[in-house]
């Protein structure tokens, strides 16, 4: 088997506000990978624009939805020097290479993809191409850096399954061994966010309600608002984390403060079982503020310097291309369009 240099590649997409969940749930992960491995994170716009404009916004929202998702990795801790920063759109190699996976993925495998159905919704037939074909772009933005590790959310999981079986076809087809198998790292339940009104829901930028999540723009008086309203039961803390079983909303707040605070679910119990939620919620408050306001005003100065951002993403896509660049070389050759 080909040895593969371990190599991270993520993304997300540049659709609205991030929030609590996609710090938790991600960039806290990618920030601590950059120390040990070498790392791209990306700003998916080409994914974004699969979904109807009215959802990413047009032209002009979409330019500032990009500075904002990439303010916000840098604000959380990406460091542009330690990783390769950039937005998908700017290196067109991940166009190329899904052009070539789109011949070798199967429409059976698309048509049991999840996502598709949920996002698709009762109208399939309305769905844009490029929605349906999502997944073998994301495979692309992987293998085109031959990426090892992907850390994502378990609703990813599926996808990146596509992904290997794109690489072991591709492998197969052309008798070779030229893409890795790449392993999901799926980030675990713990940092699992959901919704602050109802603990059965993810957190998610798209919720009706404001209340439901905490945006990383948030000021710290809605910071500190939106934990005091959000929904409890009527029970105390308990004292270890089998008293979490069946209270969602507990359980979703506990959990958020060892993340948060970077303990276990058990030392926080420790410190509160037996206390009422009021109490809780006001130390959770004071921490999510403490915890999220460098980041909140990290990101505004951020924004405040567009061209700064600008210059990131443009060297980020620069190194990006560099070492895309000849994998997509390999890949012509290997198919047969160039000698
Ligand atoms: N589909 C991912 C999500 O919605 C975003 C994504 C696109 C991605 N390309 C990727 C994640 C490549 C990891 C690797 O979260």
């Amino acid at each position: 088997m080909t040895q593969f240099t371990p190599r991270v590649l993520s993304g997300m997409q540049p659709t609205g506000n991030l929030h609590l969940g996609n710090y938790l749930g991600a960039m806290v992960n990618w920030v601590k990978m950059q120390d040990t491995h070498e790392t791209l994170y990306c700003v998916v716009d080409l994914h974004a624009i699969t979904q109807p404009t009215a959802v990413w916004g047009g032209p002009q929202v979409l330019r500032k939805s990009i500075r904002e998702v990439a303010a916000a990795y840098m604000a959380a801790g990406i460091d542009p020097k330690k990783s390769v920063l950039f937005n998908q759109s700017r290196v067109h190699e991940h166009a190329e290479l899904a052009w070539i996976f789109n011949c070798v993925a199967r429409i059976g495998w698309l048509d049991r993809m999840t996502q598709f159905k949920e996002k698709a919704g009762k109208d399939k037939e309305k769905a844009s191409v490029g929605l349906y074909d999502y997944p073998v772009l994301m495979a692309a933005d992987i293998l085109i850096y031959h990426a090892t590790h992907v850390p994502v959310g378990e609703d990813q999981k599926q996808h990146l399954e596509l992904c290997r079986d794109i690489a072991i076809k591709f492998n197969n087809d052309f008798e070779t061994e030229f893409f890795p198998v790449t392993e999901p790292v799926i980030m675990g339940p713990a940092t699992r966010v959901m919704s602050l009104r109802d603990g059965t829901k993810k957190m998610s930028k798209s919720d009706a309600s404001d209340l439901s999540r905490i945006n990383l723009t948030d000021s710290a008086d809605d910071i500190a608002k939106k934990i005091r309203k959000a929904k409890t039961d009527a029970d105390g803390l308990p004292s270890e984390a089998g008293g979490l079983k069946g209270r969602p909303e507990a359980d979703n707040l506990v959990g958020i403060f060892a993340a948060l605070a970077g303990e276990t679910v058990e030392a926080v119990l420790q410190q509160f079982g037996g206390a009422q939620f009021s109490g809780f919620k006001n130390a959770l408050a004071d921490l999510a503020v403490a915890k999220l306001s460098p980041i909140n005003s990290r990101m505004n100065q951020l924004l405040a310097d567009p061209g700064y951002v600008e210059s990131v993403l443009a060297d980020g896509a620069e190194r990006a291309s560099a070492i895309a660049a000849p994998i997509m070389r390999d890949v012509k050759k290997i198919v047969g369009f160039t000698a």
